[in-house]
Protein backbone atom coordinates (compact mmCIF):
# COMPACT_ATOMS: atom_id res chain seq x y z
CA UNK A 1 0.00 0.00 0.00
CA UNK A 2 1.21 3.50 -0.85
CA UNK A 3 2.05 5.59 1.98
CA UNK A 4 0.15 9.12 2.81
CA UNK A 5 3.01 11.41 1.81
CA UNK A 6 3.30 9.72 -1.87
CA UNK A 7 -0.18 10.02 -2.20
CA UNK A 8 -0.12 13.70 -1.24
CA UNK A 9 2.72 14.52 -3.56
CA UNK A 10 1.30 12.74 -6.38
CA UNK A 11 -2.31 14.43 -5.76
CA UNK A 12 -0.43 18.15 -5.48
CA UNK A 13 1.36 17.15 -8.61
CA UNK A 14 -1.49 15.80 -10.93
CA UNK A 15 -4.72 15.81 -9.43
CA UNK A 16 -7.31 19.17 -10.14
CA UNK A 17 -10.00 19.25 -7.48
CA UNK A 18 -13.44 20.68 -7.41
CA UNK A 19 -13.82 23.85 -5.11
CA UNK A 20 -10.34 24.45 -4.27
CA UNK A 21 -7.72 26.77 -3.87
CA UNK A 22 -5.54 25.37 -6.84
CA UNK A 23 -2.48 27.44 -5.62
CA UNK A 24 -2.26 26.91 -1.95
CA UNK A 25 -3.24 22.76 -2.90
CA UNK A 26 -0.29 22.77 -5.32
CA UNK A 27 2.20 24.72 -2.70
CA UNK A 28 0.87 22.10 0.11
CA UNK A 29 -1.05 24.73 2.01
CA UNK A 30 -3.76 22.37 2.27
CA UNK A 31 -4.17 18.69 2.99
CA UNK A 32 -4.82 16.00 0.96
CA UNK A 33 -7.17 13.80 3.10
CA UNK A 34 -7.39 10.35 1.53
CA UNK A 35 -11.04 8.44 2.33
CA UNK A 36 -10.11 4.81 2.25
CA UNK A 37 -13.61 3.25 3.46
CA UNK A 38 -16.95 3.59 4.80
CA UNK A 39 -19.41 1.88 6.93
CA UNK A 40 -23.00 3.01 7.82
CA UNK A 41 -22.76 7.00 8.73
CA UNK A 42 -18.70 6.20 9.36
CA UNK A 43 -16.00 6.90 6.60
CA UNK A 44 -12.07 6.22 7.42
CA UNK A 45 -9.44 7.76 5.85
CA UNK A 46 -6.05 6.04 5.31
CA UNK A 47 -4.58 6.91 8.85
CA UNK A 48 -7.19 5.05 10.20
CA UNK A 49 -9.30 8.04 11.47
CA UNK A 50 -13.11 7.10 11.57
CA UNK A 51 -14.91 10.31 11.30
CA UNK A 52 -18.86 10.37 11.55
CA UNK A 53 -20.21 11.99 8.11
CA UNK A 54 -22.90 14.09 8.94
CA UNK A 55 -23.38 15.47 5.26
CA UNK A 56 -23.31 11.90 3.64
CA UNK A 57 -20.49 12.61 1.24
CA UNK A 58 -22.43 15.86 -0.30
CA UNK A 59 -25.40 14.68 1.11
CA UNK A 60 -25.96 11.73 -1.43
CA UNK A 61 -24.96 8.78 0.23
CA UNK A 62 -28.54 8.14 1.96
CA UNK A 63 -28.68 4.77 2.68
CA UNK A 64 -24.97 4.77 4.05
CA UNK A 65 -21.52 3.29 3.37
CA UNK A 66 -20.48 -0.31 2.92
CA UNK A 67 -23.79 -1.60 1.90
CA UNK A 68 -23.13 -4.71 0.36
CA UNK A 69 -26.25 -4.97 -1.77
CA UNK A 70 -25.58 -2.28 -4.18
CA UNK A 71 -22.00 -3.41 -4.68
CA UNK A 72 -22.98 -6.95 -4.84
CA UNK A 73 -25.58 -5.47 -7.66
CA UNK A 74 -22.87 -3.43 -9.39
CA UNK A 75 -20.58 -6.41 -9.30
CA UNK A 76 -23.08 -8.37 -11.18
CA UNK A 77 -24.21 -6.00 -13.74
CA UNK A 78 -20.12 -5.81 -14.57
CA UNK A 79 -19.89 -9.45 -14.77
CA UNK A 80 -22.62 -9.87 -16.57
CA UNK A 81 -23.11 -6.38 -19.27
CA UNK A 82 -20.53 -3.19 -18.03
CA UNK A 83 -22.45 -1.25 -20.85
CA UNK A 84 -24.93 -0.80 -23.54
CA UNK A 85 -26.12 2.43 -24.80
CA UNK A 86 -29.65 3.56 -24.34
CA UNK A 87 -30.10 5.22 -28.15
CA UNK A 88 -32.99 4.49 -30.74
CA UNK A 89 -34.69 2.22 -27.95
CA UNK A 90 -31.95 -0.30 -26.70
CA UNK A 91 -32.12 -0.99 -22.83
CA UNK A 92 -30.47 -2.95 -20.31
CA UNK A 93 -32.92 -5.13 -17.40
CA UNK A 94 -31.43 -2.70 -14.79
CA UNK A 95 -32.22 0.48 -16.79
CA UNK A 96 -35.89 -0.60 -17.94
CA UNK A 97 -36.15 -1.77 -14.25
CA UNK A 98 -34.92 1.28 -12.53
CA UNK A 99 -37.32 3.61 -14.88
CA UNK A 100 -40.52 1.27 -14.11
CA UNK A 101 -39.28 1.86 -10.13
CA UNK A 102 -38.34 5.76 -10.31
CA UNK A 103 -41.94 6.45 -12.13
CA UNK A 104 -43.60 4.05 -9.66
CA UNK A 105 -42.43 6.73 -7.03
CA UNK A 106 -42.71 10.13 -8.59
CA UNK A 107 -46.10 11.62 -8.36
CA UNK A 108 -48.87 11.07 -10.55
CA UNK A 109 -48.78 13.37 -13.32
CA UNK A 110 -45.23 12.14 -14.49
CA UNK A 111 -44.62 9.82 -17.20
CA UNK A 112 -41.19 9.21 -18.53
CA UNK A 113 -37.82 9.29 -17.08
CA UNK A 114 -34.40 9.96 -19.20
CA UNK A 115 -31.23 8.89 -16.87
CA UNK A 116 -28.28 11.02 -17.11
CA UNK A 117 -24.91 10.63 -14.94
CA UNK A 118 -24.98 14.17 -12.85
CA UNK A 119 -27.44 16.69 -11.28
CA UNK A 120 -26.01 18.90 -13.53
CA UNK A 121 -26.85 17.48 -16.84
CA UNK A 122 -29.81 16.20 -15.74
CA UNK A 123 -30.48 20.16 -15.59
CA UNK A 124 -28.84 20.81 -19.29
CA UNK A 125 -31.77 18.05 -20.42
CA UNK A 126 -34.11 19.70 -18.85
CA UNK A 127 -33.56 23.14 -20.19
CA UNK A 128 -33.50 21.91 -23.12
CA UNK A 129 -36.23 19.84 -23.41
CA UNK A 130 -38.25 22.96 -22.43
CA UNK A 131 -36.96 24.87 -25.36
CA UNK A 132 -37.69 22.00 -27.43
CA UNK A 133 -41.34 22.21 -25.64
CA UNK A 134 -41.80 25.72 -27.02
CA UNK A 135 -40.68 25.17 -30.46
CA UNK A 136 -42.89 22.40 -31.10
CA UNK A 137 -45.90 24.73 -29.87
CA UNK A 138 -44.26 27.64 -32.32
CA UNK A 139 -43.61 29.55 -29.13
CA UNK A 140 -39.80 30.44 -30.11
CA UNK A 141 -39.72 33.68 -28.50
CA UNK A 142 -40.01 31.76 -25.20
CA UNK A 143 -37.07 30.66 -24.02
CA UNK A 144 -35.69 32.55 -20.76
CA UNK A 145 -35.50 30.75 -17.45
CA UNK A 146 -35.81 32.16 -13.84
CA UNK A 147 -33.96 30.63 -10.81
CA UNK A 148 -33.46 32.09 -7.88
CA UNK A 149 -30.54 33.79 -5.91
CA UNK A 150 -29.11 31.26 -3.93
CA UNK A 151 -30.42 28.30 -6.24
CA UNK A 152 -28.10 25.07 -6.77
CA UNK A 153 -28.23 23.93 -10.10
CA UNK A 154 -25.16 22.42 -10.78
CA UNK A 155 -21.87 24.09 -12.56
CA UNK A 156 -22.28 23.76 -15.93
CA UNK A 157 -22.36 26.40 -18.83
CA UNK A 158 -26.24 26.51 -18.23
CA UNK A 159 -26.61 24.89 -14.63
CA UNK A 160 -23.65 27.04 -13.42
CA UNK A 161 -25.94 30.09 -14.61
CA UNK A 162 -29.05 28.97 -13.22
CA UNK A 163 -27.21 28.54 -9.84
CA UNK A 164 -28.12 31.75 -7.51
CA UNK A 165 -24.39 32.01 -5.88
CA UNK A 166 -21.46 34.44 -7.16
CA UNK A 167 -19.06 31.95 -6.59
CA UNK A 168 -20.25 29.78 -9.02
CA UNK A 169 -19.87 32.87 -11.49
CA UNK A 170 -17.28 35.24 -10.86
CA UNK A 171 -14.76 34.83 -13.63
CA UNK A 172 -16.32 32.42 -15.73
CA UNK A 173 -18.57 35.21 -17.80
CA UNK A 174 -22.09 33.51 -16.16
CA UNK A 175 -24.59 33.79 -15.81
CA UNK A 176 -25.39 33.60 -19.66
CA UNK A 177 -28.04 35.50 -21.43
CA UNK A 178 -31.76 34.08 -20.56
CA UNK A 179 -31.24 33.45 -17.28
CA UNK A 180 -33.18 35.98 -15.13
CA UNK A 181 -32.38 35.40 -10.98
CA UNK A 182 -35.48 36.04 -8.25
CA UNK A 183 -35.83 36.67 -5.10
CA UNK A 184 -34.51 34.22 -2.91
CA UNK A 185 -36.91 32.58 -0.41
CA UNK A 186 -34.96 33.10 2.73
CA UNK A 187 -37.12 34.63 5.79
CA UNK A 188 -33.97 35.34 8.06
CA UNK A 189 -32.09 37.33 5.50
CA UNK A 190 -35.54 39.22 3.89
CA UNK A 191 -34.89 42.94 3.68
CA UNK A 192 -37.55 44.46 5.14
CA UNK A 193 -37.34 43.18 8.92
CA UNK A 194 -41.59 44.06 9.73
CA UNK A 195 -42.69 41.50 6.96
CA UNK A 196 -44.68 38.68 8.70
CA UNK A 197 -43.66 34.99 6.69
CA UNK A 198 -46.91 35.42 5.15
CA UNK A 199 -46.18 38.47 3.65
CA UNK A 200 -42.82 37.60 2.49
CA UNK A 201 -44.05 34.93 0.91
CA UNK A 202 -46.37 37.16 -0.89
CA UNK A 203 -43.54 39.80 -1.38
CA UNK A 204 -41.57 36.56 -3.40
CA UNK A 205 -44.52 35.90 -5.52
CA UNK A 206 -45.16 39.41 -6.26
CA UNK A 207 -41.21 40.01 -7.21
CA UNK A 208 -42.06 37.05 -9.42
CA UNK A 209 -44.79 37.78 -10.85
CA UNK A 210 -43.45 41.76 -11.89
CA UNK A 211 -40.17 40.02 -13.47
CA UNK A 212 -42.26 38.13 -15.71
CA UNK A 213 -44.54 41.12 -16.61
CA UNK A 214 -41.27 43.47 -17.06
CA UNK A 215 -39.70 41.24 -19.38
CA UNK A 216 -42.76 39.95 -21.21
CA UNK A 217 -44.74 36.59 -20.23
CA UNK A 218 -44.24 35.85 -23.80
CA UNK A 219 -40.45 35.16 -22.99
CA UNK A 220 -40.83 33.46 -20.21
CA UNK A 221 -40.55 29.69 -20.62
CA UNK A 222 -39.68 28.00 -17.04
CA UNK A 223 -38.76 28.39 -13.56
CA UNK A 224 -36.69 26.22 -11.88
CA UNK A 225 -36.22 25.50 -7.73
CA UNK A 226 -35.31 23.47 -5.55
CA UNK A 227 -37.80 22.31 -2.23
CA UNK A 228 -35.87 23.09 -0.11
CA UNK A 229 -32.62 25.56 -0.89
CA UNK A 230 -30.03 23.16 -0.52
CA UNK A 231 -26.33 24.53 -0.93
CA UNK A 232 -27.75 28.35 -0.97
CA UNK A 233 -28.03 27.90 3.12
CA UNK A 234 -30.44 24.69 3.57
CA UNK A 235 -33.67 26.81 3.78
CA UNK A 236 -37.01 25.41 3.77
CA UNK A 237 -39.72 27.79 2.09
CA UNK A 238 -41.60 30.73 3.91
CA UNK A 239 -45.36 29.32 4.44
CA UNK A 240 -47.21 28.99 1.62
CA UNK A 241 -44.36 29.57 -0.97
CA UNK A 242 -45.12 27.15 -3.44
CA UNK A 243 -48.37 27.59 -4.00
CA UNK A 244 -48.23 31.53 -4.21
CA UNK A 245 -45.21 30.68 -6.95
CA UNK A 246 -47.81 27.77 -8.86
CA UNK A 247 -50.26 30.10 -8.91
CA UNK A 248 -48.09 32.62 -10.89
CA UNK A 249 -46.30 30.55 -12.98
CA UNK A 250 -49.75 28.84 -14.10
CA UNK A 251 -50.99 32.16 -14.53
CA UNK A 252 -48.46 33.04 -17.00
CA UNK A 253 -47.96 29.25 -19.00
CA UNK A 254 -44.88 28.93 -16.94
CA UNK A 255 -43.22 25.34 -16.85
CA UNK A 256 -42.30 24.22 -13.40
CA UNK A 257 -38.46 22.20 -13.47
CA UNK A 258 -38.42 20.83 -9.72
CA UNK A 259 -35.04 20.55 -8.85
CA UNK A 260 -35.27 17.12 -6.49
CA UNK A 261 -31.37 16.39 -6.81
CA UNK A 262 -31.30 16.91 -2.92
CA UNK A 263 -34.53 15.95 -1.70
CA UNK A 264 -35.58 12.86 -4.30
CA UNK A 265 -36.28 9.74 -2.66
CA UNK A 266 -36.49 10.50 0.86
CA UNK A 267 -34.16 12.99 2.57
CA UNK A 268 -37.11 15.01 3.81
CA UNK A 269 -38.78 12.26 4.86
CA UNK A 270 -41.49 11.97 1.75
CA UNK A 271 -40.65 10.16 -1.36
CA UNK A 272 -40.19 13.86 -3.45
CA UNK A 273 -40.00 17.24 -2.19
CA UNK A 274 -43.19 17.46 -4.43
CA UNK A 275 -45.35 15.33 -2.38
CA UNK A 276 -43.80 17.27 0.90
CA UNK A 277 -44.98 20.65 -0.45
CA UNK A 278 -47.90 20.21 -2.79
CA UNK A 279 -45.73 21.20 -5.84
CA UNK A 280 -47.22 19.73 -9.14
CA UNK A 281 -43.80 20.03 -11.24
CA UNK A 282 -43.58 19.65 -15.37
CA UNK A 283 -39.71 18.32 -14.75
CA UNK A 284 -38.19 16.47 -11.70
CA UNK A 285 -34.41 16.65 -11.46
CA UNK A 286 -33.09 13.47 -9.52
CA UNK A 287 -29.89 12.27 -8.89
CA UNK A 288 -27.34 12.04 -5.50
CA UNK A 289 -30.42 9.57 -3.76
CA UNK A 290 -30.82 7.97 -6.43
CA UNK A 291 -28.03 5.39 -6.10
CA UNK A 292 -26.87 6.79 -2.89
CA UNK A 293 -23.93 7.99 -5.23
CA UNK A 294 -22.90 4.13 -5.58
CA UNK A 295 -22.62 5.04 -8.97
CA UNK A 296 -22.89 8.23 -11.27
CA UNK A 297 -26.76 8.30 -12.31
CA UNK A 298 -29.53 11.31 -12.67
CA UNK A 299 -32.17 11.57 -13.96
CA UNK A 300 -34.60 13.96 -15.64
CA UNK A 301 -38.62 13.02 -14.75
CA UNK A 302 -41.17 14.36 -17.73
CA UNK A 303 -45.07 15.00 -16.95
CA UNK A 304 -47.42 13.95 -19.23
CA UNK A 305 -48.43 17.38 -20.19
CA UNK A 306 -44.25 18.02 -21.60
CA UNK A 307 -44.18 14.32 -22.94
CA UNK A 308 -47.14 14.80 -24.92
CA UNK A 309 -45.32 17.64 -26.82
CA UNK A 310 -42.47 16.09 -27.22
CA UNK A 311 -43.90 12.99 -28.49
CA UNK A 312 -45.50 15.00 -31.14
CA UNK A 313 -41.93 17.04 -31.99
CA UNK A 314 -40.55 13.70 -33.04
CA UNK A 315 -43.59 13.02 -34.92
CA UNK A 316 -42.86 16.30 -36.70
CA UNK A 317 -39.08 16.36 -36.88
CA UNK A 318 -37.88 12.84 -36.09
CA UNK A 319 -35.82 11.16 -33.61
CA UNK A 320 -35.07 13.86 -30.78
CA UNK A 321 -31.27 15.39 -30.82
CA UNK A 322 -30.17 14.53 -27.55
CA UNK A 323 -28.08 11.99 -25.81
CA UNK A 324 -25.19 11.03 -23.84
CA UNK A 325 -22.94 8.27 -24.38
CA UNK A 326 -23.53 7.25 -20.50
CA UNK A 327 -27.21 7.57 -20.81
CA UNK A 328 -28.67 4.80 -18.07
CA UNK A 329 -25.36 3.35 -17.76
CA UNK A 330 -26.12 -0.15 -16.71
CA UNK A 331 -23.54 0.19 -13.81
CA UNK A 332 -25.21 2.98 -12.39
CA UNK A 333 -28.78 1.39 -13.24
CA UNK A 334 -28.01 -1.79 -11.39
CA UNK A 335 -26.91 0.08 -8.24
CA UNK A 336 -29.97 2.66 -8.33
CA UNK A 337 -32.51 -0.73 -8.42
CA UNK A 338 -30.33 -2.33 -5.38
CA UNK A 339 -30.30 1.39 -3.69
CA UNK A 340 -34.25 1.45 -3.88
CA UNK A 341 -34.97 -1.67 -2.85
CA UNK A 342 -32.64 -0.60 -0.27
CA UNK A 343 -34.40 2.48 1.03
CA UNK A 344 -37.65 0.67 1.26
CA UNK A 345 -36.45 -2.72 2.90
CA UNK A 346 -34.59 -0.42 5.66
CA UNK A 347 -37.56 2.02 6.03
CA UNK A 348 -35.54 5.05 5.23
CA UNK A 349 -37.90 7.55 4.49
CA UNK A 350 -39.78 7.09 7.79
CA UNK A 351 -36.28 6.96 9.55
CA UNK A 352 -35.27 10.68 7.92
CA UNK A 353 -39.16 11.79 8.53
CA UNK A 354 -38.74 10.55 12.46
CA UNK A 355 -35.14 10.66 13.79
CA UNK A 356 -34.60 14.29 11.26
CA UNK A 357 -37.04 15.71 13.58
CA UNK A 358 -34.80 14.47 16.77
CA UNK A 359 -32.10 15.71 14.76
CA UNK A 360 -34.02 19.43 14.33
CA UNK A 361 -35.57 19.27 17.66
CA UNK A 362 -31.96 18.51 19.51
CA UNK A 363 -29.91 21.18 17.10
CA UNK A 364 -32.73 23.80 18.68
CA UNK A 365 -32.11 22.60 22.43
CA UNK A 366 -28.02 23.32 21.43
CA UNK A 367 -28.79 26.09 20.03
CA UNK A 368 -31.78 27.99 20.62
CA UNK A 369 -30.42 30.19 23.46
CA UNK A 370 -27.39 31.08 21.77
CA UNK A 371 -26.57 34.32 21.30
CA UNK A 372 -24.71 33.51 18.41
CA UNK A 373 -27.29 31.94 16.35
CA UNK A 374 -29.62 33.66 13.76
CA UNK A 375 -31.78 30.38 13.10
CA UNK A 376 -32.05 26.69 13.48
CA UNK A 377 -34.17 25.50 10.67
CA UNK A 378 -34.76 21.83 9.22
CA UNK A 379 -37.01 19.56 7.64
CA UNK A 380 -36.64 15.62 7.50
CA UNK A 381 -32.50 15.24 7.82
CA UNK A 382 -31.82 18.61 6.41
CA UNK A 383 -30.97 20.94 8.82
CA UNK A 384 -28.37 24.74 9.52
CA UNK A 385 -27.62 26.60 12.06
CA UNK A 386 -26.86 30.08 10.83
CA UNK A 387 -24.37 32.22 12.98
CA UNK A 388 -24.38 35.78 13.18
CA UNK A 389 -22.87 38.65 15.31
CA UNK A 390 -26.06 39.67 16.45
CA UNK A 391 -29.72 37.93 16.05
CA UNK A 392 -31.42 41.52 16.91
CA UNK A 393 -30.76 43.74 15.12
CA UNK A 394 -29.35 40.82 12.88
CA UNK A 395 -26.09 41.73 11.82
CA UNK A 396 -24.21 38.82 10.33
CA UNK A 397 -20.55 38.27 11.13
CA UNK A 398 -17.80 39.56 8.52
CA UNK A 399 -17.67 36.64 6.16
CA UNK A 400 -13.04 37.38 6.46
CA UNK A 401 -13.67 35.64 9.86
CA UNK A 402 -14.81 32.36 8.82
CA UNK A 403 -16.95 31.50 11.49
CA UNK A 404 -18.52 28.86 9.94
CA UNK A 405 -15.46 27.17 8.59
CA UNK A 406 -14.19 27.37 11.63
CA UNK A 407 -16.79 25.40 13.57
CA UNK A 408 -17.10 23.06 10.80
CA UNK A 409 -13.23 22.63 10.88
CA UNK A 410 -13.79 22.45 14.83
CA UNK A 411 -16.13 19.63 14.24
CA UNK A 412 -13.75 17.64 11.84
CA UNK A 413 -11.17 17.77 14.97
CA UNK A 414 -13.79 15.96 17.19
CA UNK A 415 -14.08 13.26 14.18
CA UNK A 416 -17.96 14.40 12.72
CA UNK A 417 -18.03 16.03 9.41
CA UNK A 418 -20.31 18.34 9.14
CA UNK A 419 -20.52 21.31 5.90
CA UNK A 420 -19.82 24.87 6.13
CA UNK A 421 -22.36 26.30 3.30
CA UNK A 422 -20.79 28.44 0.89
CA UNK A 423 -22.58 32.08 1.41
CA UNK A 424 -23.05 33.01 5.32
CA UNK A 425 -21.69 31.09 8.64
CA UNK A 426 -24.27 28.03 7.83
CA UNK A 427 -23.50 25.09 9.46
CA UNK A 428 -25.38 22.22 7.07
CA UNK A 429 -26.53 18.74 8.39
CA UNK A 430 -27.32 15.91 6.12
CA UNK A 431 -26.22 12.47 7.78
CA UNK A 432 -27.08 9.77 5.86
CA UNK A 433 -30.81 8.49 5.90
CA UNK A 434 -29.83 5.35 8.07
CA UNK A 435 -28.46 7.20 10.99
CA UNK A 436 -30.14 6.87 14.38
CA UNK A 437 -30.94 9.12 17.07
CA UNK A 438 -27.51 8.25 19.53
CA UNK A 439 -25.47 9.12 16.70
CA UNK A 440 -27.71 12.31 16.32
CA UNK A 441 -26.76 12.96 19.58
CA UNK A 442 -22.98 12.46 19.11
CA UNK A 443 -23.77 14.36 16.13
CA UNK A 444 -25.09 17.64 18.39
CA UNK A 445 -22.97 17.48 21.03
CA UNK A 446 -20.09 17.79 18.69
CA UNK A 447 -21.61 20.95 16.80
CA UNK A 448 -22.22 22.64 20.68
CA UNK A 449 -18.82 22.53 21.64
CA UNK A 450 -17.19 23.37 18.37
CA UNK A 451 -19.23 26.10 18.68
CA UNK A 452 -18.34 26.84 21.51
CA UNK A 453 -15.03 26.37 20.70
CA UNK A 454 -14.91 29.12 18.46
CA UNK A 455 -17.56 31.68 19.51
CA UNK A 456 -15.85 31.60 23.20
CA UNK A 457 -12.87 32.98 21.46
CA UNK A 458 -14.92 36.25 20.01
C1 LIG B 1 -30.13 20.79 -6.07
C2 LIG B 1 -28.95 20.39 -6.90
N1 LIG B 1 -29.07 20.36 -8.22
C3 LIG B 1 -28.05 19.99 -9.02
C4 LIG B 1 -26.84 19.63 -8.49
C5 LIG B 1 -25.72 19.26 -9.39
O1 LIG B 1 -25.47 17.92 -9.33
P1 LIG B 1 -24.04 17.34 -9.79
O2 LIG B 1 -23.04 17.89 -8.85
O3 LIG B 1 -24.25 15.86 -9.72
O4 LIG B 1 -23.82 17.82 -11.19
C6 LIG B 1 -26.68 19.62 -7.10
C7 LIG B 1 -25.39 19.22 -6.50
O5 LIG B 1 -25.16 19.40 -5.33
C8 LIG B 1 -27.74 20.03 -6.30
O6 LIG B 1 -27.62 20.09 -4.95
Amino acid sequence: MLNNDQLAEWDRENFFHSSTHLAQHARGETPTRVISSGKGVYITDRDGRRMLDAFAGLYCVNVGYGRTEIADAISKQAHELAYYHAYVGHGTEASITLAKMVMDRAPANMSKVYFGQSGSDANETNIKLVWYYNNVLGRPQKKKIISRWRGYHGSGLMTGSLTGLEFFHNKFDLPLSGVLHTQAPYYLRRENRDMSEADFTADCAAKLEAMILAEGPDTIAAFIGEPILGTGGIVPPPVGYWAAIQAVLRKYDILLIVDEVVTGFGRLGSKFGCDHYGIEADFITIAKGLTSAYAPLSGSIISDKVWKVLEQGTDENGAIGHGWTYSAHPIGAAAGVANLNLIDQMGLIDNARQTGAYLNNALREAFGDNKYVAEVRGEGLLSAVEFAASSAPLTFFDPAQKIGPSIVAAMAKRDVIARAMPQGDIVGFAPPLCVTPAEVDHIVAVAKEAAHEVLSAL
